[in-house]
C-alpha cells in the first residue's frame, strides 16, 4: 500500500512537472511589457503592449491589416514574415537584430545622414516605432475612428 502510494505521488508530481514547464514555455504574456534589458536606461515611460488583443482581437476585427497573421509584426533575417508562427513557437527578440538600443541620432549628433530605411535596419526604436505607428496610421487614414490608435508620444509611453 505506502509503495503504491508512492508510486502514485511519484506519478502525479512528474505530470505537474510536464505542466508547469509547458505554461512557463509556451505562453506570452497578453500584455507585454517593452522595456529591452539592451537598454541602459529608458527615457520614456514603458509601453505596455497588448500582445493578446493585437494578434487576437485586433487581427479578427481588421484582417485588411493582418494579410500576413503573427507575420504582421515578426519577420525572418530577411524580413520575411513568418505567417504561419503559432503559440508555442520561439519568437526571436526584436533587439536580436535590430541591434542598437535607442532611436537613430537626431540633429548634431547625427555624424552621417542615414535613409529612413537604414535607421529601422539598425535602431530598435525606429523599428518598433515604425511597425507600431505604420499599422495606426494606416487604420486611423481608414477608419478616421474617434478613439485613434496611437500615433503620439505619450499614448505609448506614459509620463512618469
Ligand atoms: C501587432 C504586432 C504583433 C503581432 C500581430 C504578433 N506579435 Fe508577437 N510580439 C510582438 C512584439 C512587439 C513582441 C515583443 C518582442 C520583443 O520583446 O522584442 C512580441 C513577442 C512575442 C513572443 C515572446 C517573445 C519573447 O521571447 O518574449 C511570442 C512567443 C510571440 N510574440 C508570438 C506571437 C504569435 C504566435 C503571434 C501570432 C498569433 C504574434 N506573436 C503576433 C508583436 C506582435
Ligand atoms: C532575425 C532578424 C530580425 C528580427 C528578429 C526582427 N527583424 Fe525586423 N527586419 C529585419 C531585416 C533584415 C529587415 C530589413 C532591413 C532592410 O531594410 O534592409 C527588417 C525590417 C523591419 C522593418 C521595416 C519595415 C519592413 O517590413 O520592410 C520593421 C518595421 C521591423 N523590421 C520591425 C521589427 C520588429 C517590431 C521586430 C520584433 C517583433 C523585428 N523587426 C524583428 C530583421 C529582423
Ligand atoms: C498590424 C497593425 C498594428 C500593429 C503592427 C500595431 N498595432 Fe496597436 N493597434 C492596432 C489597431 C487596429 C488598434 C485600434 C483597435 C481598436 O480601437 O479597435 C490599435 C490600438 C493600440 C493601442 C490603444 C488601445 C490598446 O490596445 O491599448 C495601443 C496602446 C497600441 N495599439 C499599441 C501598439 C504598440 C506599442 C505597437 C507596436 C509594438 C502596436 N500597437 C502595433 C493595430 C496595430
Ligand atoms: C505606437 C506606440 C509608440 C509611439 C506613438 C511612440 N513610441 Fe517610442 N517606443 C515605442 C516602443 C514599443 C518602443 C520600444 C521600447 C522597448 O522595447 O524597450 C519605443 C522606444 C522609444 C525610445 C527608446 C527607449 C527609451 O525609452 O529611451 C525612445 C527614446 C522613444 N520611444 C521616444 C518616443 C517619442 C519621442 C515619441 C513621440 C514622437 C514616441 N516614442 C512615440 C512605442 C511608441
Amino acid at each position: 500500500m505506502k509503495r503504491k502510494s508512492f508510486l502514485i505521488l511519484v506519478i502525479v508530481g512528474i505530470a505537474t512537472l510536464f505542466v508547469v514547464a509547458g505554461i512557463f514555455a509556451k505562453t506570452v504574456s497578453d500584455v507585454i511589457e517593452l522595456k529591452d534589458p539592451a537598454y541602459k536606461e529608458h527615457e520614456k515611460g514603458v509601453v505596455k503592449f497588448e500582445h493578446k488583443k493585437h494578434q487576437d482581437d485586433y487581427a479578427k476585427k481588421y484582417p485588411e491589416f493582418y494579410k500576413n497573421g503573427c507575420g504582421e509584426c515578426h519577420h525572418d533575417k530577411d524580413n520575411k514574415p513568418l505567417s504561419d508562427l503559432k503559440e508555442g513557437d520561439d519568437v526571436q527578440k526584436c533587439i536580436e537584430c535590430h541591434k542598437i538600443a535607442s532611436e537613430a541620432p537626431k540633429g548634431k549628433k547625427a555624424k552621417k545622414k542615414l535613409s529612413k530605411k537604414e535607421k529601422i535596419k539598425d535602431y530598435h526604436a525606429e523599428a518598433l516605432h515604425e511597425n507600431c505607428k505604420g499599422c495606426h496610421r494606416k487604420y486611423n487614414k481608414k477608419y478616421k475612428p474617434t478613439k485613434k490608435a496611437p500615433t503620439t508620444c505619450v499614448k505609448c509611453h506614459p509620463k512618469e
